[in-house]
């Protein structure tokens, strides 16, 4: 059967590093080199402003002497690969139950009264993109909030808005959690202390 020709000649693929590549290549047995597909399509993505349009899974395919379509079933299946385009700084916001119980709501709320952007969407300058997904596996934390890839955690509608306002300034934020929580160490909620000894 012929193959389907995909490329488009007009796309300047990005710049991707050979020893990188090779590096992700070598963890994997040479006649498996599909296993490498999720690494390779994280390391493509973060050369490619953040998401993955056709040509660059072309090139995963290629690389991986795989399956155009293959690699595409991949990069559809987890909301990690992004195949539209995405903002400069891309925030997942946790809805799953923990995250929903702790106030997830408010802070989609806020993400919406500071940013004006809705579970999708991406702001006229192209600074922010909001994506709501499922567990981030840090529950004990929640409610959370990925940017980019880094964690903010234990937020409420005031330290998103906080938080927001810092990067649209340009001021640098910490990781972690807002309410100076170590680890997942025990909390009061009246005082925010830690309780552990
Ligand atoms: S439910 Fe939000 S991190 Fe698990």
């Amino acid at each position: 059967m012929k193959k389907k020709q995909l490329k488009d000649d007009n796309y300047k693929l990005s710049n991707i590093d050979q020893v990188k590549v090779n590096e992700i290549l070598d963890k994997y047995p040479s006649n498996r080199k599909a296993s490498a597909v999720i690494p390779l399509l994280h390391y493509v993505q973060k050369k490619s402003d953040g998401w993955l349009p056709v040509p660059e899974l072309e090139r995963v395919a290629e690389i991986l002497d795989m399956p155009y379509m293959k690699v595409y079933e991949v990069a559809s299946f987890y909301t990690m690969f992004n195949l539209k385009p995405v903002g400069q700084k891309l925030l997942q916001l946790c809805h799953t139950t923990p995250c929903w119980l702790r106030g997830s709501d408010q802070i989609e709320k806020s993400i919406f009264d500071t940013l004006k952007i809705k579970n999708g969407e991406t702001t006229h300058d192209n600074m922010f993109t909001l994506m709501k997904v499922e567990c981030l596996g840090a529950c004990v934390n929640a409610p959370i909030l990925q940017i980019n890839d880094d964690y903010y955690e234990d937020l409420d509608y005031k330290t998103t808005k906080e938080l927001l306002n810092k990067i649209k300034t340009k001021k640098t934020i910490k990781p972690g959690s807002v309410i100076g929580r170590k680890s997942s160490e025990p909390y009061e909620e009246n005082g925010n202390k830690n309780v552990t000894k």
